[in-house]
């Protein structure tokens, strides 16, 4: 770790003479005197002594520099030039101001799974919160206090233990803010709505470095759009989320996976059980994918189908009697804490779905119901891709369907998520009642860690990604909508925040108001990127 304590007398003497041997610092990031090209070990001299002890300043030529910039997409990356630690959240303001008054671009990094082509845009500094990961339950119980770094399989190990439970996403790898400032699709959200439904205070660092506390009594119009559009506004250092009581002691998976020649009578029994889910909480979230799988075939892809339930096997088998009786290749089950969840269906840390160091050339899609002729047209496509170009044959499309309940009980007007209530809105199939949040899949273009980037692969790839998604798109019956933190960037940005014009005027005014020079837009931006 270094550790700066030791430069402080000279590091403040070289800071104080630059501030006052420019003549205005330059705010705006137009200016031509950036000090994008300033080094590392520049920016350790200058502002390492006005940060606290823990914090770290380090440049490529680091050995820390290549796991703090892994990234989960390594397709159209940020370009990091340097990474900035902080050791605390006051911290922060420190490292926002001295990156203006040098108008050098930064990018708040947590777990690295963002996605989105956006953020290759980006050239400069990442302030990495891999330091600031707290987590304080509050007195009684109802809400705890997490610090800007906190990722989900942390939150879900550390809640459990302690008796509660709170809404993250499934995945355990990443953030709990990346998912929550856009919503935050997760297990719990059957039960108490998304990630961002539960936010009840945000301490925010705004563009100018000034920071502010976010709430229902303090700036309540920007925690209206941080929940949803959270990417746009700040540098959240830590906030309070509302938690809940364990009510189970157990939950129950079961992992099947099926030959392709199951696919319609699967697909059938899913849209059957999307009209019990809708009743059913507990039916937490069931997902799949499309992939090889070479214990069963090196050449025909695979459907590999895992569900949740939360409760015991006892309570949960008659919505799984249909399943088991499609012959099976494989299925596995078990009644396991709920911290053993992501492990146990494909989504823990450590896990294949989670690995860093890939190109994801990918698409995605909020869908309404499984169509069942739309999932063999593009399982056929799949199968054709993977045929035509080996190379690929690692890619996967996942396919998600959550419980609803608990986030079509909030109501949309009260937050910057748009799509919670977008069933409703387009309903356009009287045969297909239910509207469930299926939804999401990713291509990925999936070249082995140090493969040379190849670009007739990428565009191989992005072809087959925008066919999936125009099969998908044919035969939904409702208008395209992406879930902003599954975009690829090159979506409309109604289709990310919105199309009713209100939103999308009600956000921008916000962020004219609150971060006028666009110093966060790489995530998806509801305004272009200004350099
Ligand atoms: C394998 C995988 C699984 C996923 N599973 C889920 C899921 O279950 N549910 C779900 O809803 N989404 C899921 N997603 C999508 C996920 O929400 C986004 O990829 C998200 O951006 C990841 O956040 P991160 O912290 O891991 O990534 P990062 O790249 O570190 O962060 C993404 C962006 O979030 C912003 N950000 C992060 N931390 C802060 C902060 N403290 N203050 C302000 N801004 C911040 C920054 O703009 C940053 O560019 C998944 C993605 C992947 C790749
Ligand atoms: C930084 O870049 C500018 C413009 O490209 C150049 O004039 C300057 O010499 C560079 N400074 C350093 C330290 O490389
Ligand atoms: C600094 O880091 C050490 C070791 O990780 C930790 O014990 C200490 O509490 C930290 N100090 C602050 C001020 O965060
Ligand atoms: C592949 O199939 C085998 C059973 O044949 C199973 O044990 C394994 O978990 C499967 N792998 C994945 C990634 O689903
Ligand atoms: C359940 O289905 C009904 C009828 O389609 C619909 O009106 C309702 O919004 C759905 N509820 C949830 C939580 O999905
Ligand atoms: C790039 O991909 C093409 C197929 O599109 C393949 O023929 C070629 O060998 C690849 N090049 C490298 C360097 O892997
Ligand atoms: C399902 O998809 C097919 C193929 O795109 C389309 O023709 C059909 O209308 C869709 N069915 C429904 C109910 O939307």
């Amino acid at each position: 770790m270094t550790r700066f304590s030791g430069f402080a007398a000279f590091g403040l003497l070289l800071f104080q003479s630059l501030v006052t041997a420019s003549p205005r610092p330059c705010l705006d990031g137009l200016c031509s005197v950036t000090r994008l090209n300033i080094t590392s070990q520049q920016v350790a001299r200058e502002l390492g002594p006005l940060l606290s002890r823990n914090s770290s300043i380090f440049g490529p030529d680091d050995p820390r520099f290549a796991s703090t910039t892994a990234r989960y997409q390594q397709y159209q990356p940020p370009t990091i030039k340097m990474v900035v630690q902080p050791g605390c959240e006051a911290d922060i303001p420190k490292i926002v101001k001295y990156s203006n008054a040098n108008s050098i671009p930064f990018l708040t990094v947590n777990r690295a799974h963002g996605l989105t082509a956006t953020l290759g845009k980006f050239t400069g500094m990442q302030i990495d919160m891999g330091m600031l990961r707290d987590i304080t339950i509050q007195k009684g119980g109802s809400t705890a206090i997490f610090q800007g770094g906190a990722y989900d399989g942390q939150v879900i190990d550390y809640l459990w233990d302690k008796g509660y439970v709170t809404t993250t996403g499934s995945c355990a790898c990443v953030g709990m803010l990346g998912p929550g400032l856009g919503g935050g699709h997760g297990r719990y959200q059957g039960f108490y709505g998304m990630i961002s439904d539960n936010i009840v205070k945000l301490n925010v660092v705004l563009a100018d470095g000034q920071a502010i506390t976010v709430s229902e009594k303090s700036h309540p119009d920007l925690l209206w759009a941080m929940k949803g559009a959270g990417h746009n506004f700040g540098i959240v250092t830590s906030f309070e989320l509302k938690i809940y009581p364990r009510l189970v002691d157990t939950w129950y998976y079961k992992n099947y996976l099926w030959k392709q020649d199951k696919l319609e009578t699967m697909f059938t029994e899913l849209n059957k059980l999307h009209l019990r889910a809708n009743k059913t909480r507990e039916l937490a979230v069931n997902y799949g994918t499309y992939g090889v799988n070479a214990s069963i075939s090196t050449t025909e892809a695979v459907i590999w189908w895992s569900f949740t339930y939360a409760g015991p096997q006892k309570d949960a088998q008659q919505y799984f009697d249909a399943f088991d009786k499609i012959p099976a290749e494989f299925v596995e089950d078990g009644n396991v804490p709920y911290s053993g969840i992501p492990d146990a269906t494909g989504s823990g840390v450590d896990q294949p779905l989670c690995a860093k160091g890939f190109e994801h050339v990918h698409s995605t899609t909020y869908l309404d119901v499984w169509n069942v002729t739309s999932q063999r047209q593009i399982y056929d496509l799949f199968q054709q891709k993977i045929t035509q170009q080996p190379l690929v044959a690692g890619s996967i499309i996942m396919l998600e369907d959550y419980s609803t309940i608990g986030v079509k009980a909030v109501d949309p007007k009260t937050s910057a998520f748009p799509w919670r209530e977008r069933n409703l809105m387009t309903f356009v199939s009287p045969v297909l009642p239910v509207r469930f949040q299926a939804d999401i899949f990713f291509i990925s273009s999936v070249h082995a860690v140090n493969f040379p980037p190849n670009s007739s692969l990428d565009a191989f790839a992005a072809e087959w990604a925008k066919e999936t998604l125009d099969l998908f798109n044919k035969g939904s019956g409702i208008p395209p909508s992406t879930y902003v933190n599954y975009a690829a960037g090159n979506e409309p940005i109604e289709q990310m925040y919105g199309t009713e014009p209100w939103r999308l005027q009600k956000l921008r005014s916000l962020k004219a108001q609150y971060d006028p020079s666009g110093r966060f837009n790489y995530y998806n931006p509801i305004t272009p990127a200004k350099y």
